[in-house]
C-alpha cells in the first residue's frame, strides 16, 4: 500500500485576507522543505496544491526528480466562484474566479483529476452540495486543517452513504510543517499512476485526522517568525528575494519604518498569551459552529440523498444509508492497522 498527500502548500500560496486591511501570509515555506519534510515522513506520492498557482508545484517536482523514494504530482487548489477545487496532474496553472464547471473542464482538458478539498467546511470556502452536481473523482473525508468536530464528519458520512462513487481521500492541507503527517491516502501501489488508478477504481482510504488547533496556531507562529526573519533581514540591508516568495517581495517593497513597525507587532502575536488566547478563540469558535451544523445533519444528509436521487433518475447508485443511519454521529473511521500508527506514519531516514 503506498501513502500519499494529496494537498500541501509553500509560499508560493500567496495571502489570506484578515478583516479589510491586514493580509497574512499562506506560508513560508519552499517547495523543497515540503518535499523533504514527506520524505521523511515516508510517504510514496504528494502533491503540492498552492492557492491558484503551479510554479511552487513544478519547483517541486523537480527537486523530487532527484529522489527515488517520492513522486511529486503538480496540483492547483483553485479558488472559483463557488468554492475551492483541487486539480490534480496538471500541465500548467488554472485560471482562478470561473464557476467551478468551467474550472473543472479545463483540468479535465489538462488530462487532471479533480478533488473537492474539505467540501462541507463551515470555515473555509467549501463547495457544499455543489459536488453532487459536477464531475469529480473523488473529495477529502480528512482534511488536516478541520480539527472541528463536524466538517470531516459529514463528508465521511456522505462517502460511506455511497461506496464506489467517489474516491475516498485525505489531504493534510499543511500549510506549515507542523501540520503535516497527520492524514493521508492509502492506495494500491507506490507510483503516482499507481495512485491514479486507485482513484478511477475507487479504492483509495482516508486514513489518520486533522491536525489539532494547536498545529493551526504553530502555522501561525511559523509564519510570523518566518515575516520577522525577513524584515529583520530587511533591516540589515541584506534581504534576497527568493523565487515566488512572495512575502520577501513584499518586505522588499516596503520602507524601514513599516519593517520596524512590523517586527515589534510581530514580536507581540508571538507573546504566549496571545498565541494561547487565539487558541482558545478558535476552539471556542469551531465548537459553536460544530454543534451548529451537527444538529441539522440528519436533514442535510436526506437533501443530499434527494438531489443525488433526482441526478441519477430515481433509484440512487450506490446508496448504502437509509432512514435511521443518516442521524447517528458516529462514523465507523478506518484505522490504520499498524502497531505504530497513532495517526503518524513511520518515519523513513533520509
Ligand atoms: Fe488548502
Amino acid at each position: 500500500m503506498g501513502r500519499a498527500d494529496t494537498h500541501l502548500h509553500t509560499h508560493y500560496s500567496g495571502y489570506s485576507q484578515l478583516g479589510k486591511s491586514m493580509k497574512f501570509p499562506e506560508s513560508v515555506i519552499s517547495p523543497e522543505t515540503q518535499v523533504d519534510k514527506m520524505r521523511s515522513l515516508g510517504y510514496d506520492v504528494m502533491a503540492i496544491t498552492d492557492h491558484d498557482e503551479t510554479a511552487g508545484a513544478f519547483r517541486g517536482a523537480k527537486y523530487a526528480k532527484k529522489f527515488d523514494d517520492i513522486e511529486l504530482i503538480v496540483g492547483e487548489e483553485v479558488s472559483t466562484a463557488d468554492g475551492e477545487i483541487i486539480g490534480l496532474f496538471l500541465n500548467e496553472r488554472v485560471p482562478k474566479g470561473l464557476s467551478v464547471e468551467e474550472t473543472v473542464d479545463i483540468i479535465r482538458s489538462q488530462d487532471g483529476m479533480v478533488i473537492a478539498p474539505h467540501p462541507f467546511s463551515f470555515h473555509v470556502p467549501g463547495l457544499q452540495e455543489k459536488i453532487l452536481e459536477i464531475d469529480i473523482d473523488g473529495f477529502e473525508t480528512i482534511n488536516g486543517g478541520h480539527p472541528d468536530k463536524y466538517s470531516n464528519m459529514f463528508a465521511k458520512k456522505v462517502m460511506d452513504a455511497y461506496p464506489g462513487r467517489w474516491a475516498d481521500l485525505a489531504g493534510s492541507d499543511a500549510h506549515s510543517v507542523y501540520t503535516s503527517g497527520t492524514c493521508w491516502t492509502e492506495f494500491e501501489g507506490v507510483t503516482a499512476e499507481d495512485f491514479r488508478k486507485s482513484i478511477e477504481k475507487r479504492t483509495t482510504r482516508a486514513v489518520g485526522k486533522a491536525a489539532p488547533p494547536f498545529g493551526q496556531v504553530q502555522w501561525s507562529a511559523e509564519v510570523v517568525m518566518g515575516g520577522q526573519k525577513l524584515l529583520f533581514k530587511k533591516l540589515k540591508g541584506d534581504l534576497d528575494q527568493e523565487e515566488g516568495d512572495q512575502l520577501a517581495e513584499k518586505i522588499l517593497s516596503i520602507n524601514s519604518l513599516k519593517a520596524a513597525s512590523g517586527l515589534i507587532a510581530g514580536s507581540m502575536y508571538l507573546f504566549p498569551p496571545i498565541t494561547c488566547l487565539a487558541s482558545t478563540l478558535s476552539l471556542i469558535y469551531l465548537g459553536i459552529g460544530s454543534r451548529k451544523m451537527i444538529s441539522k445533519m440528519g436533514d442535510r444528509l436526506a437533501g443530499i440523498d434527494k438531489i443525488l436521487r433526482k441526478r441519477d433518475g430515481g433509484e440512487v447508485k450506490n446508496a448504502v444509508l437509509q432512514g435511521g443511519d443518516l442521524h447517528s454521529e458516529k462514523v465507523p473511521r478506518p484505522v490504520d492497522g499498524r502497531s505504530d500508527g497513532i495517526g503518524q506514519p513511520p518515519i523513513r531516514r533520509l
